[in-house]
Formats: structure tokens, sequence, C-alpha cells
């Protein structure tokens, strides 16, 4: 079973529009159809259309960070699948960390957005990892599987093969400590196992599972060499052309 790999920047609440397009235009220019990778751009939502302009005609796939479950209504300050959709996205990112940590976020929420962004065409990237803590109380299996199983619950298997999974240790975020290919590998092994007790093993060979966690271009070969790697979620690294499109070219 062959997993293409995925890799996609997740630009958090960073650029401006000029940048942001420029950051898109370098990106877009060094990267070309490749059937083993796919790269995906993921900006702040109001420079969404701007950046999907940008990215039109590409090789290079438009995300968001978030959606609202609902559809349009009376729900100030909210952005919904069908927004998303409509401004040019294909990816849509679910419960990261940092909207579980600053904005409460509950698996029982994102289960919701899944719902949405599968109801609305979009492929959601739902994170999943444990905090420092969680890991030195021996904790990691623990946390993972309930955020796995909170996440995707009401997931039908039919859909399920199409749902991007992130392991992102929430220890290694922005803090320039990566977990190490070993460590990285054996949550990844542990999630497709579950997966393939939610679903079925044929269903979990064809998951992509990303890590996440200051991937740069100096470990992300290493990362992306392990088995059950399918790719990286990369934040501060894909502000910039350079590291970015260096970590493509190392899937
Ligand atoms: P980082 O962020 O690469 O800056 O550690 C990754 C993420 O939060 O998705």
């Amino acid at each position: 079973m062959s997993r293409r790999t995925i890799i996609a920047g997740n630009w958090k609440m960073n650029t401006r529009a000029a940048g942001g397009a420029q950051l898109a235009q370098g990106i877009a220019d060094a990267v070309g159809e490749n059937p083993t990778v796919e790269v995906v751009v993921c900006p702040p939502s109001v420079y969404l259309s701007r950046v999907g302009d940008v990215l039109a005609g590409s090789a290079v796939s438009l995300g968001a960070q978030n959606l609202y479950p609902a559809a349009d209504g009376a729900y100030t300050g909210e952005v919904n699948a069908a927004m998303l959709c409509d401004s040019g996205c294909r990816y849509v990112i679910l419960g990261h960390s940092e909207r579980r940590a600053i904005l409460g976020e509950t698996d029982a929420q994102i289960s919701e957005k899944l719902a949405a962004a599968l109801a609305g065409n979009l492929v959601p990237i739902v994170c999943v990892g444990e905090t420092l803590q969680d890991r030195e109380s021996g904790k990691t299996e623990t946390v993972v599987e309930t955020q796995l199983r909170g996440s995707l619950e009401g997931l039908d298997e039919a859909r399920a093969s199409g749902v991007v999974i992130a392991y992102e240790p929430v220890w290694a975020i922005g803090t320039g400590k990566t977990a190490s290919p070993e460590q990285a590998e054996e949550v990844h092994a542990f999630i497709r196992k579950l997966l393939g007790e939610m679903f079925t093993n044929d269903v979990a060979q064809q998951m992509r599972i990303q890590y996440g966690g200051s991937v740069k271009p100096d470990n992300a070969k290493e990362l992306l060499g392990q088995p059950n790697i399918d790719g990286a979620l990369v934040g501060g690294a894909s502000l910039k052309v350079d590291d970015f499109v260096a970590i493509i070219n190392a899937g």
C-alpha cells in the first residue's frame, strides 16, 4: 500500500496580504506536479481567496485552519465549509492543539467539524497529540487514543480513508524540539493500529498520518522515511519558501 505523502504548511496567525501572496508564489513556482508528494498551504482565513488566486493552476492546494460546523446563519465571526470551498480550499485543519488549548476546543466539537468538512467536500486534517506532562507521566497513548476516538466519533468507514490525521506532540510544536524519528514512528504505528480497530485494517492502511512539531529541512528526511509517517504538518518552517521547499523535496 503506497500512501501519497502530504506536506502541509500551517501559517497559523502569520503573514499579511502581500507577504502571504509572495510566499505562496514562491512555493507554487518551486513545486511541480508530483504523483508521490502532495503540497498544501493553509493561510489565515482572511487571505484564503488571495492566496488561492496565486495558487490557481499550480500543483499546490489550499487549506483552511478551522471551520464552524453550521450552515449560513447567525454565527458572528465564523466561517463554514461552504465558504471555504467557495474560496478555493480543498483541505481544512481541525483540532489543532493551539485551538484545543487556547480556545478550549473539545473532541466533541472537532467531531462535528469533521462531519461538516466531509459534508462540504473538504479533506479534514485532524490533529492529535500529547503534552509534555502527558508524555512524562506515561499517558501518551491514552491521550492520543481519547483524542482520536473522540474527534473521529461518528465517522463512517466509507469516508475514513479520505481523512488525514496529524500527530503533533504539543511539546514539539514551535519549540525546536522534534520527536525523534523513533518516538514519532512509535506513536504513528499506534495510531494506525487504533484506526484499524476503529475501521478496518484496509482503511487504516489507506489513511495518511502526518507528523508535526518543529519539522525542519534537516530533520524532515529521517522523519518522512519512517514507515508510518506519511507527511508533515509544518508551522514555522512553512513561512520560508526555501525551508518549506526543502521539506517538500525530502518527501
Ligand atoms: P511548528 O508547528 O512546525 O512550528 O512546530 C507545527 C504545527 O503546529 O502544526
